[in-house]
């Protein structure tokens, strides 16, 4: 396996179109684009990387799956009242299907989706309460009590963050908010700008790899029935309109975010953090993709077969 990922590591920085790091968010555009990192987690609590593994990166749209566990967790089934469960086909910050689908985002990973989610964990509390609650969430699956927000990307977002209040204020338009709108988007940013390395995102992400089990400690986070669910969900829609292009060269679940991160999930074998900066136009991370679709090829991991 070392050998595996040190090949794909040498063979991405040979790339010389590593894609363009974001920019919409500020504090993004200020990421060296060169830098990558991958880490593949083993059930047997194996650990390998390539690259700077130890680099925090801001993960993104990567909680999203973090925060549809919590959600779940506390509504269960009822979830699906507020969420649809279908692949957009539409960039991530699109608005246009919300008004004909009456403000009930497709999924859960798009943003529209995501804030929805925000809103159902906050359950009356506040937005502190309940970003301490998702950080010990991650803290839990990542089995790293050093986890944190960064600061300066939540705020960058905040001042930049039009699109996903549109998409807020016109969901809470249909009366589909409990909380208000500032309080859930306030969730939403900070969650998004939470830091991690491919070391603690590839634990954080076993779990979802062992039938709901994380076997670094031992404990259970979800159902196996639960687990496969939400692999399900990535593998669909975790790459928004580039879900069944990633499926088609990677064939594995993942969740993409701005940062350049890829969380996948080989069912039973691994899970595996990728991270490179520089994105695609659909705005997932370019060489990540690559050293996934590799990985996927050398290790027959596809859940497609070999
Ligand atoms: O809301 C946003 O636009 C960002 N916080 C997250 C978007 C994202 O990561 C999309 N993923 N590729």
């Amino acid at each position: 396996m070392q050998q595996i990922i040190d090949d794909i590591a040498a063979q991405m920085a040979s790339k010389t179109d590593k894609g363009k790091v974001a920019s919409y968010i500020p504090q993004l555009a200020q990421v060296a684009p060169e830098q990558f990192a991958i880490t593949v987690a083993l059930p047997d609590g194996a650990i390998y990387s390539a690259g700077c593994a130890k680099t925090l990166f801001s993960i993104q749209s990567i909680s999203k799956v973090f925060t549809l566990t919590l959600a779940l967790g506390k509504l269960g089934e009822r979830l699906w009242n507020r969420v649809g469960r279908e692949p957009s086909g539409d960039p991530f910050n699109s608005i246009v299907q919300l008004e004909h689908e009456n403000g009930k985002p497709r999924n859960p990973f798009i943003n529209a989706g995501a804030i929805t989610v925000a809103d159902i964990i906050l359950q009356g509390h506040q937005p502190k309460e309940t970003l301490a609650e998702i950080l010990q969430f991650m803290r839990f699956v990542a089995n790293d009590d050093t986890i944190s927000i960064d600061e300066k990307v939540a705020r960058s977002e905040l001042e930049t963050g039009d699109r996903n209040a549109s998409l807020a204020h016109f969901m809470a338009s249909f009366g589909h908010f409990e909380n208000p709108v500032d309080s859930v988007l306030g969730t939403y940013f900070h969650h998004c700008s939470i830091a991690m390395n491919t070391i603690q995102l590839a634990t954080a992400g076993l779990f979802l790899a062992n039938d709901g089990v994380n076997p670094t400690t031992g404990y259970r986070v979800v159902s196996p029935k639960r687990a496969k669910r939400i692999n399900s969900l990535m593998l669909m829609c975790g790459h928004y309109d580039g879900s069944g292009e990633f499926a088609f060269r990677v064939g594995l679940p993942g969740k993409s975010g701005v940062g350049g991160g890829i969380m996948a999930v080989a069912p039973g074998k691994a899970s595996i953090a990728v991270w490179a900066p520089g994105l695609d136009p659909i705005g997932n991370s370019k060489l990540g993709t690559q050293a996934l679709e590799l990985l996927a090829r050398k290790t027959g991991w596809s859940v497609f077969g070999q």
